[in-house]
């Protein structure tokens, strides 16, 4: 007889994305003749950069051809993107080589599969509010107990990220095994400081914890000051996993494309130098066969000087859009922090409304959806975040209307 993982049953209902576009269909469905504008989810909506497109083709045609043809690859990736990988690190100022990349189809799967590689019994700490994923993916794994009636699960260490601490945590004050990192930071669009970093290397180097930093968003760090890589912190090759991606630089959100970094000098309290990084290789050639060939050639061709180019085009379209966004709010005389070396522009609610009534009002007066704070976590209540990620005819509307429409 079989049974079921009963970790399953401690989730909340449902992804956090899938429950803003269900409701987002209901009040379409009930007001068929509503142009609704979509801030909600981070999806890209600009055209892929043409180097990438290229890059494609050529593979496309490649496999086209039996004297070209090619099958499976390693499920590390193929060596010249391993490498360009590892050489955008070295140019960050970042200490990393090519033999700790490992490329896979996004830093979204990475971020929820590497958990695997850690004992259950760990203690995991996450910023509050934070990527559902970090969270939901030890649910399932089942490190956590039921959520509490303050809305965190029972076992998980939050770390609040509020106003008062610059929506940056302090290190835990108890012993915690696995530290999830965000920066510049989903959801709340502010980026750690070098010093800040530091200090939660150093807290995972004297407690032999491990950080999994998540540096999705490191390409729209204008600031030169601000660490767009963990490995910019001496010391973190002992004690961090960095997962990044192609998603929201190159716009490949749709097309899959990401990857790991696990150095061979992490530690944990039970493994040697090396040991971490074979068992993600090990993990990565049984659950894995690599990302698609014709994927990475595009994601290579992203990172020659050309593709560079056309990237940070795309990106500061999109901080283009923050500024509009953030200018729009800060008018209406509401607090709005983020945007600014980041995506997500994170915005107090007016007094006395929640985040999901402020959802629906923005989407009842304005026809505008984004994403409730308290989605990320309990510390995101009285929060919303809106995404800078869209056309700029549709954040140039949707700004319009809130400033015309929203009654506060
Ligand atoms: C978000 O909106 O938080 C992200 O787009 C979701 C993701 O990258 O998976």
């Amino acid at each position: 007889m079989a049974t079921i993982n009963p970790a399953y049953a401690r989730l909340s209902a449902g992804y956090l994305f899938p429950e803003i576009a269900r409701r987002t269909r209901e009040f379409q469905s009930a007001h068929p003749d509503a142009n609704i504008l979509r801030l909600g989810i981070g999806d890209t909506t600009e055209s892929l950069p043409p180097v990438a497109v290229a890059g494609m083709k050529e593979a496309v045609e490649k496999l086209g051809d039996v004297n070209t043809y090619s099958g499976y690859g390693d499920s590390e990736g193929i060596t010249p993107l391993r490498q360009a990988i590892s050489d955008l690190y070295q140019g960050w100022g970042a200490d990393v080589n090519m033999a700790d990349v490992f490329v896979s189809d996004g830093a979204k799967s990475d971020s929820a599969n590497i958990q695997s590689i850690f004992d259950t019994d760990n203690v995991v700490a996450v910023q509050d509010p934070a990527y559902p994923v970090y969270v939901d993916s030890n649910v399932m794994a089942g490190r956590t107990g039921r959520k509490n009636d303050r809305g965190q699960y029972e076992g998980l260490v939050y770390m609040p990220c509020t106003a008062e601490n610059g929506f940056f945590p302090e290190v835990p004050k108890q012993k915690v095994d696995l530290i999830y990192i965000c920066s510049p930071n989903n959801p709340t669009g502010t980026v750690a400081s070098r010093a800040q970093l530091e200090g939660f290397v150093q807290y995972a180097l004297e407690h032999k914890a491990v950080v999994l930093f998540d540096s999705a968003y490191a390409a729209f760090i204008e600031d030169q000051n601000l660490p767009k890589s963990i490995y910019e912190i001496p010391g973190a090759r002992k004690c961090a996993i960095e997962v990044n991606s192609f998603s929201k630089t190159a716009g490949f959100t749709g097309v899959r494309l990401g990857w790991a970094i696990v150095p061979e000098e992490l530690e944990a309290e039970d493994a040697a130098p090396g040991v971490l990084h074979k068992m993600w290789t090990r993990r990565q050639n049984t659950y894995f066969n690599g990302a698609s060939n014709v994927v990475q050639a595009g994601g290579l061709a992203t990172l020659s000087s050309e593709g560079q180019k056309q990237t940070n085009e795309l990106v500061a379209y999109y901080m283009e859009n923050a500024r509009i966004i953030r200018d729009c709010l800060v008018e209406l005389g509401l607090k709005v922090f983020g945007g600014v070396n980041a995506p997500y522009v994170w915005v107090k609610t007016p007094e006395g409304v929640g985040s999901w009534e402020f959802f629906d009002q923005l989407l009842t007066d304005c026809h505008v959806v984004g994403t409730p704070g308290a989605g990320f976590g309990p510390s995101g209540e009285g929060y919303f975040r809106l995404s800078a990620f869209g056309h700029r005819e549709n954040i140039q509307e949707a700004t319009q209307r809130i400033r015309d429409r929203l009654k506060l």
